[in-house]
C-alpha cells in the first residue's frame, strides 16, 4: 500500500507493505545506500538514521511507524552543523577502517552532540555503545567526537 515519507527534506511516495522496514525503503526503493544493513535485529547500529532528530534503528522500524516524521540519513548529515563538524573530525582523526559501520556511528554521534554540547567520556560511551565496529575503531571515534565538540564550541575535553 503506498505510503509517503519525508527523507532528507524530500517527500517520497513508496509502494511497499506497511511492515516493510524503513531500511529497505531507504536502500532498495530510494537507493540511499549510505545506511547499512548489519544484523537486522537492532543489535549493531549500522542502520542508524534520525527520525525527528532521534537516532533509530531503521532495520526494525516499519514504514507505517514513520508517518509524517522527518527522516535524516547519512546522505544529508552534512546539512547540520554538528554533522559537518563530525565528518571533518572523522577525516582529521582518520577514524575509518573498512567503513561499514561508520555511517551508523556518525548518525549516533550527531544525535549525541545535538543534545549535549559537552559530552563526557561516559556520555559518549553510553550513546555509542549500541554501535558495533568489527574493526575496533572505538578510540578514534571517541577522539573524533571530542574534536568535533571543540569545533562546535563545546568543551571537548571531558573525561
Ligand atoms: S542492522 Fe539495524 S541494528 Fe544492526
Ligand atoms: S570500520 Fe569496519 S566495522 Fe567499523
Amino acid at each position: 500500500m503506498p505510503a509517503t515519507i519525508m527523507v532528507n527534506g524530500v517527500r517520497h511516495t513508496v509502494d511497499v507493505d506497511d511492515d516493510t522496514p524503513l531500511l529497505w525503503v531507504l536502500r532498495d526503493v530510494l537507493h540511499l545506500t549510505g545506511t547499512k544493513f548489519g544484523c537486522g535485529v537492532a543489535l549493531c547500529g549500522a542502520c542508524t538514521v534520525h527520525i525527528d532528530g532521534v537516532p533509530r534503528r531503521s532495520c526494525i522500524t516499519p514504514i507505517a511507524a514513520v508517518g509524517d516524521s522527518q527522516v535524516r540519513t547519512i546522505e544529508a548529515l552534512h546539512e547540520v552543523p554538528v554533522g559537518r563538524a563530525l565528518q571533518k573530525a572523522w577525516l582529521d582523526n582518520e577514524v575509518v577502517q573498512c567503513g561499514y559501520c561508520q555511517s551508523g556511528q556518525l548518525m549516533s554521534a550527531a544525535a549525541l552532540l545535538a543534545g549535549n554540547a559537552a559530552p563526557s567520556d561516559d556520555d559518549i560511551d553510553g550513546i555509542m555503545s549500541g554501535n558495533i565496529c568489527r574493526c575496533g575503531t572505538y578510540e578514534r571515534i571517541r577522539g573524533a567526537i571530542k574534536l568535533a565538540t571543540r569545533q562546535v564550541g563545546g568543551r571537548g575535553d571531558a573525561s
